[in-house]
């Protein structure tokens, strides 16, 4: 183990939509310092192939090791699902390794048992059947009905939210039958915490929306505690926030998803 309590947190995505994890985190662990990652150069991971996923996701850990973090919060959902077993093997030791599904899928043990929940995700995430397969090993009475929402990333990082258009897109998607009696719906998606609200509004605030930004943010802020890994108080912070290709538009949209804009460095995965 390279590392110790002042050792920063690595968080990475395949772009700057993972920057809503970094915001919840900061929000309840607001000492830690975060080296973010962003693979700019390969996103969207949503329509790649498992295989390809994983390799970027290995690369990545490679940096993030490199840097010292204690632990690494794999804050997309796409690479949650192709990569998390692989990167905790590969890691191993070296630092501990969250991904965004499993503190959902215990959440959903402890508040939802003889329910029938909702998810949405990218094609990746909900092809995987991986919160199915999560869900179903509880061997409790969950019901999951899982839908592919794969437009909503692209309106997203289009600025396209709380208006007339992703209203429409967003009812196209949930107005189905399989929705009709689920009472929590898991966004499976590092973006779709921008579309809280009107998902909350079209279900008229009947179905508890959950956001897998803050509960895995909750989650390793137990981890750091129980581990005695927590920063200490008042720590001065040295963020990065490394993208694998830098573009004006990428830097203009962190402001979206971490609500402040932040300085983005270019850092090749591949040389
Ligand atoms: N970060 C991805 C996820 O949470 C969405 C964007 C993409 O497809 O790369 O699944």
């Amino acid at each position: 183990m390279d590392f110790n309590i002042g050792s920063p947190v690595g968080i990475f995505d395949s772009g700057i939509g993972g920057l809503t994890v970094a915001h919840a985190i900061r929000r309840v662990l607001p000492y830690e310092s975060m080296i973010y990652f962003g693979d700019t150069a390969h996103l969207p991971y949503g329509d790649k192939s498992e295989a390809a996923v994983q390799a970027y996701s290995v690369k990545i850990a490679d940096v993030l090791l490199k840097k010292g973090c204690k632990v690494i919060v794999i804050a997309c959902n796409s690479a949650s699902s192709a990569a998390y077993e692989l990167l905790k093997e590969y890691t191993g030791k070296r630092a501990k390794v969250i991904n965004v599904i499993d503190p959902m899928v215990s959440y959903v043990k402890e508040h939802f048992n003889g329910h029938k929940i909702g998810l949405i995700g990218t094609k990746r995430t909900v092809q995987s059947n991986v919160y199915a397969k999560k869900i179903k090993q509880l061997k409790q009475n969950i019901e999951l009905v899982s839908i592919a929402t794969p437009l909503l990333v692209p309106m997203i990082e289009e600025g396209f939210f709380n208006n007339k258009i992703s209203h429409e897109i967003i009812e196209k998607y949930l107005n189905i039958n399989q929705f009709r009696d689920i009472e929590a719906l898991i966004l499976g998606c590092t973006h779709y915490p921008l579309i809280k609200k009107q998902i909350n509004d079209f279900f008229n605030g009947q179905v508890k929306i959950l956001d897998s930004s803050e509960i895995t943010a909750k989650y390793l802020k137990n981890y750091l505690t129980e581990s005695k890994l927590l920063a200490p108080e008042g720590q001065e912070l040295k963020d990065e926030f490394l993208v694998s290709d830098f573009t004006q538009s990428f830097e203009a949209s962190t402001k979206i998803f971490f609500r402040e804009l932040v300085h983005l460095e270019k850092y090749p995965l591949w040389d």
